[in-house]
């Protein structure tokens, strides 16, 4: 079946609506299981389920939450009141997504660098998942920084396989969302992270031309310009925004329609005030500036929920807090007095490490 381009545009559009951004929700069964035994929750299928169902059923989410991004298992499930999931998510006007690459595994000939695998076969799973209501995709390339890395084999491997899925899932009439994620792990600077950056961002959209992407009909889903994790000099809220959007105008064409930020690693108030200072930069911005967090929107929730029934409101509560602060941080609209006014939630008290897909 071929499916009209424009319809993947108006998708692609919608999942940057004014005050929206996307919800991460597709973790692996293993990166769950490890979030869950830090806090000492047991992982199975039907715990797994009830967290996914209480973030999807956050009272209020909906109004800043465009679409939310699941894993295999989830897009299968059923919601405790026995309706699939992504019926639970298409009746509060949410777009279901689903993660379509199979992992970042070791790059052949290049130590200490992976490639992400999930070509195989693409076509075929993609049609399965648009069928069960799928309207977007996300695959995430990795990319590490040290003195030497990334090599050019690093990029060039990733950035092909980015542009690959990109163009199948245009074909299957799924908005590609489009993940190059130079890591916030090692001690560089902020301006070593926006060098790589911008490369790495040069050769995507040079991989998505050369494999005739529409550009109008995907997102990009980039890492802020943000100093290593183990960098003795952290930027200022001020430098992070002025360098990320930098580095986007140097190397992100206009007919892109929405850049949706992943959280990395900073922690859930850095990652919203981040993305508000972005939007409030003055001089032009040609795409919508919004968020696609994983661990941003959801350390407090899980913390909160900490695996027990009697909990699912608070875990409820900092879920909407936190999509509203994003929601407001995408319009630069965000305040710390909105953070005051959370009942229940607070900023998470260690961020996950833990990113394996
Ligand atoms: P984080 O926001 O936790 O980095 O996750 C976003 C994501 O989808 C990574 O692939």
């Amino acid at each position: 079946m071929s499916h009209d381009i424009r319809d993947v545009e108006t998708t692609a559009r919608a999942l940057v609506a004014d005050g929206k951004g996307i919800l991460a929700a597709d973790e692996t069964v293993s990166t769950l299981t490890k979030r869950f035994d830090a806090l000492g929750i047991r992982s199975t299928e039907q715990s797994r389920r009830t967290y996914r169902e209480m973030l999807f059923t956050a009272p209020g989410a909906a109004e800043c939450i465009s679409g939310v991004i699941m894993h295999d298992e989830t897009i299968r499930q059923k919601s405790s009141t026995g309706t699939l999931l992504t019926q639970v998510l298409s009746s509060q006007g949410i777009v279901p997504g689903i993660k379509v690459d199979t992992g970042a595994k070791p790059l052949a000939g290049a130590p200490d660098e992976t490639v992400t695998e999930g070509l195989d076969g693409l076509r075929d799973r993609l049609a399965e998942y648009r069928s069960m209501g799928a309207r977007f995709a996300k695959w995430r390339g990795v990319i590490r920084i040290t003195d030497v890395l990334p090599s050019p084999a690093c990029v060039s491997a990733n950035v092909h396989a980015l542009a690959r899925y990109a163009a199948l899932c245009q074909e299957g009439g799924l908005v590609p969302i489009v993940e190059p994620e130079v890591l916030m792990d090692g001690a560089h600077g902020i301006e070593r992270c926006e060098e790589v950056t911008g490369m790495v961002l040069h050769a995507v959209f040079r991989a998505l031309f050369d494999q005739r992407v529409t550009l109008e009909a995907m997102l990009l889903k980039p890492n802020m310009v943000i100093a290593g994790k183990g960098s003795t000099r952290q930027a200022s809220v001020q430098e992070v925004a002025t360098a990320t959007l930098r580095c986007l105008r140097r190397h992100v064409p206009a007919a892109v329609p929405g850049i949706v930020f992943l959280s990395g690693g900073q922690s859930d108030r850095l990652a919203t005030a981040h993305l508000d200072a972005i939007n409030r930069l003055p001089g032009p911005k040609p795409w919508k500036i919004s968020f696609s967090y994983g661990r941003g929107l959801q350390d407090t929730a899980l913390e909160a929920w900490h695996g027990r029934d009697e909990n699912l409101k608070l875990g409820q509560q900092a879920m909407s807090q936190r999509s509203r602060c994003n929601g407001a941080a995408s319009r630069g609209a965000y305040t710390e007095q909105m953070e005051a006014t959370a009942a229940g939630a607070g900023s998470s008290a260690h961020r996950r490490e833990l990113q394996d897909d």
